[in-house]
């Protein structure tokens, strides 16, 4: 029987009983960089989406209680299928897997039978067994790189991102029309007027944001570079393009510098990713306790999901002759 009614915080200390139910039931805490400060605290591991799939991977333990979107941990399930894979709370959606249902995309890829499909990995695991090559924001570039020049790709579902690596890699991209609503709101507006008011600050930002604010940006990276990007820039002040929870990361890594959120078209003050923020200290206090929400893949789509996110695990690493070797066993036309 799953305990429903609410937790008394008075009486409860939260961060300790997680801290023993981690221990009694042999579980890794994995975080992502938009989580609450308080859950990426409690966290084992935090990360970008690659580095949290890289490392979701590897776990040893028995359960991963993943704080993150459902899409983050169903991956980890398909990588690492053993282990119990708990989600704080099932309605940790993104706005960029629901531009993608499977059966347009499924469609999309009939239409374009000689395109090759390189999916970002914001997306249902649906999705990544239709596509050829999963990536991430911080692979992107350097996945689309390693293929042949002259191939047809289809990118999605992120436009923003598949503009982006377009630019930067000159690959002949057809994109899928979908954006997040969270990185689509920042004002290129707002963010020059604050620029020309701290002109010594570096803007640094996603790259789900739109072309004009990326072309204002010093720097344009995943969370995971952006965090990175802060400690050995030699610039003291920061506007940061991305949902805020980043920041909280960004503080405790370069304490001496200043970060300033981005601000957004909206009339808030910084951008909140909500489906991120579903997620609570409470919440993942009860779903160790009650070992639910858990996530479940059927093992035939599993299977389907995983070897195109398993090269884009080889492809990072690949020297060109492996690369080569990993797209060529890439069946073409595409067959449903
Ligand atoms: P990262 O891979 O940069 O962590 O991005 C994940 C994401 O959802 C950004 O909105
Ligand atoms: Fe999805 Fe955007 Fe939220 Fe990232 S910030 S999880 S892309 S809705």
């Amino acid at each position: 029987m799953i305990a429903t009614e609410p937790v008394d915080q008075k009486t409860l200390d939260m961060t300790r009983e997680i801290l023993r139910m981690k221990e009694e039931m042999r579980a890794v805490i994995l975080a992502h960089y938009y989580q609450d400060s308080i859950i990426q605290d409690i966290a084992d591991i935090r990360g970008d989406s690659f580095e949290l799939s890289r490392r979701a991977r590897e776990v040893d333990a028995d359960v991963i209680v993943f704080a993150g979107v459902h899409f983050m941990a169903e991956t980890a399930k398909i990588l690492n299928p053993g282990k119990t894979v708990l989600l704080p709370d099932m309605n940790a959606g993104c706005s960029l897997a629901e531009s993608a249902p499977a059966h347009l995309f499924r469609r999309f890829r009939e239409q374009h039978p000689d395109h090759l499909a390189v999916t970002y990995i914001n997306c249902t695991a649906e999705v990544k067994a239709l596509s050829d090559i999963i990536c991430t924001s911080s692979s992107a570039e350097r996945i689309l790189s390693r293929l042949p020049g002259d191939m047809p790709i289809i990118f999605a579902p992120d436009k923003n991102l598949g503009n982006y690596v377009r630019q930067k890699t000159g690959r002949n991209l057809l994109l899928w029309q979908g954006v997040c609503t969270v990185h689509e709101q920042f004002s290129a507006q707002r963010i020059a007027v604050l620029r020309a008011e701290t002109p010594d600050a570096e803007v640094i930002a996603h790259p789900e944001c739109e072309g004009v604010v990326l072309q204002q940006a010093d720097f344009v990276g995943s969370t995971g570079a952006l965090l990175q990007h802060v400690q050995k820039s030699a610039a003291r002040r920061f506007i940061v393009a991305t949902e805020s929870g980043i920041l909280h990361q960004m503080k405790l890594a370069a304490p001496e510098k200043e970060f300033i959120a981005a601000p957004p078209d909206n009339g808030c003050a910084c951008n909140i990713c909500d489906y991120m923020k579903v997620n609570t200290l409470e919440k993942l206090y009860l779903c160790m306790k009650n070992r639910s929400p858990e996530i479940t893949v059927e093992e035939n789509l599993r299977i389907r999901a995983l070897r195109p996110i398993e090269r884009m695990l080889e492809l990072a690493d690949a020297d060109a002759q492996q690369a080569a070797d990993i797209v060529r066993e890439i069946r073409l036309p595409f067959e449903a």
